[in-house]
């Protein structure tokens, strides 16, 4: 492969443009976004990329490129060339010097966001498919105060609105992760959401929570089939 072949961003499919400049929109000006489906082409990663997919499936390897693909293009979004984006041993990416970002993968949707870390610090993005998660799940995902926020809403409701809890927490992990180093339960922090659903609150639980007590608000986008939610912005 030739550097120009790593350079070449990825088509956007047409069904993900309204996505794409409504996240945009959201997220604001000085962000780059880019959205792919999840079948990136391998043989666009560049070779410091590569280690991190050697021994993955052949689905997994297309998924980390879409996300190296999208972020790819977001940074050109910034006016930033293109550069390698290894993972870490912890597989969480190593972004170019002066540059922060996010990648989520989500069933069919790749999402790929970058920003300057002296202007944004810390993005975190999750993208879920908008599906009702099974209430087996329920215990290991929610708080007991949450749990007890679900029980007064509408019985239907109830499987998607753990489906947005969980969206928004992995958010905030890989937000919060870059700057803190710590790996988290699902438990050990608590989503309040706004009435409509489009904003939510995530606080530490419990004194015994490896994070400090703080609370961070962040957005929650459900359109297409799709749940995203994202957090910006330094940790104090
Ligand atoms: C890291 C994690 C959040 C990723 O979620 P996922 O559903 O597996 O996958 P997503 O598609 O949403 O995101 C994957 C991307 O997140 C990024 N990522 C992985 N680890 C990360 C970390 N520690 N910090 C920031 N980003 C990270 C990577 O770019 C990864 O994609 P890649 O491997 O192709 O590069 C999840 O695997 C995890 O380890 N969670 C820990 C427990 C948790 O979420 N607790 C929440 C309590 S607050």
């Amino acid at each position: 492969m030739d550097a120009a072949q790593c350079l070449q961003p990825p088509s956007e499919p047409l069904l993900l443009q309204p996505l794409r400049l409504q996240l945009a929109r959201a997220l604001g000006g000085g962000i780059g976004v880019a959205c792919t489906g999840v079948d990136g082409d391998p043989n666009l990663l560049w070779p410091s990329e590569r280690t991190a997919i050697l021994k993955a499936v052949p689905s997994r390897q297309r998924e980390y490129a879409a996300g190296r693909q999208a972020a790819r293009t977001a940074m050109q979004q910034i006016g930033c060339a293109p550069e390698a984006i290894p993972s870490a041993p912890d597989r969480s990416p190593v972004w170019p010097d002066g540059l922060t970002g996010s990648i989520a993968h989500g069933g069919r949707v790749c999402v790929g966001v970058v920003g300057w870390r002296h202007e944004v610090h810390a993005v975190g993005i999750d993208i879920e498919e908008d599906r009702a998660m099974g209430p087996d799940l329920w215990p290991s995902l929610c708080t007991d105060e949450e749990l007890a926020l679900l029980d007064q809403l509408p019985p239907h409701e109830r499987g998607r609105r753990v489906t947005r809890l969980f969206c928004a927490k992995e958010a905030f992990y890989k937000w919060q992760y870059p700057q803190t180093e710590r790996l988290l339960d699902f438990l050990d922090v608590q989503v309040t959401f706004s009435a409509d659903a489009t904003g939510f609150v995530v606080r530490a639980t419990s004194d015994g929570a490896p994070l400090p007590r703080c609370s961070r608000q962040g957005t929650l986008l459900a359109r297409d089939g799709l749940v995203l939610a994202w957090l910006l912005g330094p940790a104090s």
